[in-house]
């Protein structure tokens, strides 16, 4: 039998109905999927989560919250996007991964991409970076940032820059090559 793809889950911080980091997200799954990744986005517009709360009776947790776990724990990778809010990530995301832990996060290969309406979303992608460290991720070093995003996608979502979306494809690519990697140096248990 061939051995099952990995599996690369996508979340996006925006809930905004034509997010640019939803696209941008969308473009960098099919570098994943060329990549030979099973691929899926959890899109918290359709699964809202709650704040997290630290509560001790996690069975008190909405479905979407185990939802969100299980799909993590079962990923090799994720595609973590993020507009840039206040010069740092947005609390949506901040609030998905405060959701999640190093049970379903360490270990795991991260692709991080920032979307900010002005010049630059280098400040979310440092801190997100710095979040995923806490959390033994392993952030591969290639990472997107899309500036001016109202100018950055065509109606289809499609970038408008051919660079821009090699960027994207190449980080989604990037992220199954680590994981790749990664999980043959461990595989899991027998
Ligand atoms: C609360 C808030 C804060 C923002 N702060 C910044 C910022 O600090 N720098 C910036 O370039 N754009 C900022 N923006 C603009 C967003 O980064 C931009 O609209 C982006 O496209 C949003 O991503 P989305 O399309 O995925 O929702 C802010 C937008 C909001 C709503």
């Amino acid at each position: 039998m061939p051995p099952e793809p990995l599996r690369i889950l996508a979340v996006s911080g925006s809930l905004r109905a034509r997010s640019y980091t939803c696209m941008a997200l969308e473009i960098a799954m099919r570098g994943a999927a060329d990549a030979g990744a099973a691929t899926e986005v959890y899109d918290l517009r359709e699964h809202p989560l709650p704040f997290c709360d630290a509560r001790e009776a996690e069975d008190t947790l909405p479905p979407e919250v185990h939802v969100l776990r299980a799909k993590a724990l079962a990923a090799h990778g994720l595609l973590v996007g993020t507009p840039e809010y206040h010069g740092s990530y947005s609390g949506v995301i901040k609030n998905a991964l405060d959701l999640l832990s190093f049970d379903e996060l360490g270990g795991k290969m991260v692709g991080l991409v920032a979307v900010s309406g002005g010049a630059s979303g280098a400040s979310a992608l440092s801190h997100l970076r710095l979040v995923m460290r806490a959390v033994h991720a392993w952030v591969v070093p290639q990472q997107v940032m899309v500036p001016y995003a109202s100018k950055a996608f065509d109606e289809q979502g499609r970038a408008r820059d051919p660079a821009l979306e090699k960027r994207l494809l190449d980080l989604g690519r990037e992220v199954v090559k680590f994981a790749r990697i990664h999980a043959a140096a461990e595989p899991p248990p027998a």
